[in-house]
């Protein structure tokens, strides 16, 4: 079974390779990434595949069996037809399954809703492709938080939107072993999953990286235009609008749902202290 995964230069994707390598051995991987140069060190065969390029996708993807589909980083209306241009290739060259990194939260209410609108319709198309498919809705990555202990000791602690809403926050190390269950497995062949940990509020957060870092963060609820205000101002309108979206969502419950992690993975999600105390110890290493 040859088993391609898209985004391969990238952090969940390069995650989701090394976790298959693991799984069936380095032979049976194809990494699939736009900058080439960024995925050889992977030690698997790498093509080429820009989700602009159907035609790369076309070369890319023959002789696979299976791909893995990593949602992509454009504006939301760019992405539906770049995850097409995929899930076209994927048909007309027999691949026979597509599992797709879908991302929980609410199709409205919220300046991140585009972007979850566009996965939506991704999922749809998906499902409408007439392959086996398995699809994972990812949780909020962890690791973002840890990459900015520094800005919250500056900025006198976690500060955002959140209030008291809880969010099941994940990492792309456990998002990696669900995936390549769902890749191999049969039994997830059209299901949709929540990939998510236990919720929290970003007061345990903070609780959470004061014992794993020795640090004093406390955590203060800011408005919703307040948080957006600044963020836009640090990240410029796109970025700035899609983390406050995020944190707006926390607010209104999006990312407080029943984890199907378990059922994808086969095993427990990790707990948040946990995946927090093996980030920092991978640091020290
Ligand atoms: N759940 C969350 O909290 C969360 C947070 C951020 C993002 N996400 C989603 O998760 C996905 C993966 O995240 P990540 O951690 O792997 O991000 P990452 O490390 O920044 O990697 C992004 C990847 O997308 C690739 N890419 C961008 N545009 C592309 C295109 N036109 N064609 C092909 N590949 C393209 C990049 O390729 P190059 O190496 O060529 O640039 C890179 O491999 C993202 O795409 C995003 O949709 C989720």
């Amino acid at each position: 079974m040859k088993i391609a995964v898209t985004s391969a230069s990238g952090q969940l994707g390069s995650a989701i390779v090394k976790q298959l390598i693991k799984e069936i051995g380095k032979e049976n991987i194809i990494g699939i990434a736009r900058t080439t140069s960024k995925a050889t060190h992977l030690g698997v065969e790498i093509r080429e595949g820009d989700y602009n390029n159907r035609e790369q996708f076309n070369t890319a993807l023959k002789g696979v069996d299976a791909v893995l589909l990593v949602s992509g980083m454009d504006k939301p209306e760019n992405r539906i037809q770049q995850h097409r241009n995929v899930i076209e290739a994927a048909k007309q060259n027999g691949v026979q399954k597509i599992v797709y990194t879908s991302i929980v939260g609410h199709e409205e209410n919220s300046a991140f809703s585009p972007i979850v609108q566009s996965n939506r319709q991704t999922e749809k198309d998906v499902i409408a492709s007439g392959l086996q498919w398995a699809i994972g809705r990812n949780g909020i990555y962890i690791e973002p938080d840890i990459e900015y202990i520094d800005n919250y000791i500056k900025e006198d602690g976690i500060r955002n939107s959140a209030g008291d809403g809880k969010c099941g926050y994940t990492s792309r190390p456990e998002l990696a072993y669900a995936y390549s269950q769902m890749l191999i497995e049969e039994k997830h062949n059209g299901k949709v999953y929540n990939l998510t940990g236990k919720a929290i509020t970003q007061t345990e957060l903070a609780e959470i990286i004061n014992q794993v870092y020795n640090t004093k963060l406390t955590y203060t609820s800011l408005t919703v235009a307040a948080y957006e205000e600044a963020r836009k101002k640090a990240l410029g309108d796109f970025l700035g609008t899609v983390i406050a979206g995020i944190y707006e969502g926390i607010k209104i419950g999006a990312y407080d749902l029943v984890s199907d992690y378990e059922k994808a993975a086969g095993r427990p999600h990790k707990s948040t202290l946990k995946i927090v105390e093996e980030i920092k110890k991978n640091e020290e290493k």
